[in-house]
């Protein structure tokens, strides 16, 4: 018992969890996906799941994204990514409704599964009957070896390392990695991006590890925050363009670790209805750094104001307007659009963390969660 508690401390490299070990791991293991791949010198990229088959990728109508839970999260920022750099049709769809529902999958489809463990059942079905069908399947896995990666016609592998905590931080921001750089290196080739702007997000890709480092740096505001709004009942998360599937994470993340009921939205749709639940019971966390539409973002940040909500927002270092609205905000390092996902994305991590801990949840083994769905 005494060296099984001690041979776990030394995996949890002296950080409480696993979780939280994996949180600050990103900045290592986003640069240990992108080494060996991302060569801002020479401007290529090689990967050569993708440079096999880039003629699949190049001709195809559209691309299909299946997966399940946070990975599912990972291909709707990366359908925002794909679309805008390569021009490329994008459907993300949850493998478990994609296998039953008869879809249409033509053969000049190009699937991509996305699965941290390369076990999750539903995403297996999914593959198989896009194979069946005749499209071209990429797997972008954690696990080498692993079912989904043996199953799929190619693929690339997150470098994150084994992924312990049942909820997923780590491999979030690799499997966006993988898939940002298969985006430029299409984008590259079909000439949807202009030569400066494919170089400036090569170089802007190398800068990610420091940035998701700076926001590490938040961990403090993130425990202080968390002290304050631990037992809220329920909770929104709100955002816009590439942060609205951020949103949808960061509540994932709160609801499978602490238990609180958590929605995310994407923030203009607030008037459609949720806005009916603001009141000073609610908690609103709203991703607003400085992007497009970063205006109407503060507009919708006064009507929950003005129906008293509280809100805990993320924002742009050195922001004013949103700071000035706010019950509380979480500075993270200038980002741009398409790269904002990798770094608004770890504040929330560590909001949910720290909630969950002062609720006494068991964090690295939450209830009635497995860390791979491999049944039905
Ligand atoms: C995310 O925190 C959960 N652990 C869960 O939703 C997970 O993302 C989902 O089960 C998919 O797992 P996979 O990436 O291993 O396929």
């Amino acid at each position: 018992q005494e060296l099984q508690m001690n041979l776990e401390q030394i995996e949890k490299n002296g950080y409480d969890h696993f979780m939280l070990k994996e949180i600050y791991e990103q900045p290592n293991v986003i640069k240990d996906t992108y080494r060996g791949r991302l060569h801002t010198d020479t401007g290529l990229i090689k990967m050569a799941g993708v440079e096999d088959n880039l003629q699949k990728f190049l001709n195809a109508d559209r691309i299909l994204i299946v997966a399940c839970g946070t990975s599912w999260h990972a291909g709707l920022v990366a359908e925002y990514i794909f679309e805008e750099f390569t021009r490329i049709p994008v459907e993300v769809e949850y493998a478990s409704e994609f296998r039953y529902r008869n879809p249409i999958i033509n053969k000049n489809d190009v699937v991509i599964a996305i699965s941290q463990s390369g076990e999750t059942a539903d995403t297996l079905a999914a593959i198989k009957l896009a194979k069946e069908n005749g499209a071209f399947v990429f797997g972008v896995c954690n696990v080498v070896g692993s079912s989904i990666s043996r199953e799929t016609n190619a693929g690339a592998y997150t470098h994150a390392g084994p992924e312990i905590g049942v909820a997923s931080t780590k491999a979030f921001t690799t499997q966006i990695t993988v898939l940002t750089l298969i985006a430029l290196r299409l984008a590259n080739a079909k000439g949807t991006l202009t030569k400066t702007d494919y170089f400036r997000y090569l170089q802007e890709m190398e800068l990610i590890p420091q940035k998701v480092e700076e926001a590490l740096q938040t961990n403090d505001v993130a425990k202080i925050i968390a002290s304050k709004y631990k037992d809220a009942s329920n909770c929104l998360y709100l955002g816009r363009g590439y942060n609205f599937p951020v949103a949808l994470e960061g509540a994932l993340k709160l609801k499978e670790i602490s238990y609180i009921h958590a929605e995310g939205y994407p923030a203009a749709e607030m008037k459609h209805g949720p806005i009916a639940l603001i009141d000073e019971q609610m908690p609103v966390v709203i991703i607003a750094p400085k992007q497009e539409h970063y205006d109407k973002i503060v507009s919708n940040i006064q009507e929950i104001k003005s129906r008293s909500g509280k809100i805990i927002a993320v924002v742009t270092k050195g922001d004013t307007q949103v700071k000035d609205l706010a019950d509380y905000v979480i500075e993270i390092p200038e980002v741009s659009d398409a790269l904002s996902p990798l770094v608004t994305t770890i504040p929330l991590q560590l909001l949910s963390y720290h909630i969950a801990v002062l609720r006494e949840c068991n964090v690295d083994q939450p209830r009635n969660l497995a860390k791979s769905v491999t049944v039905e």
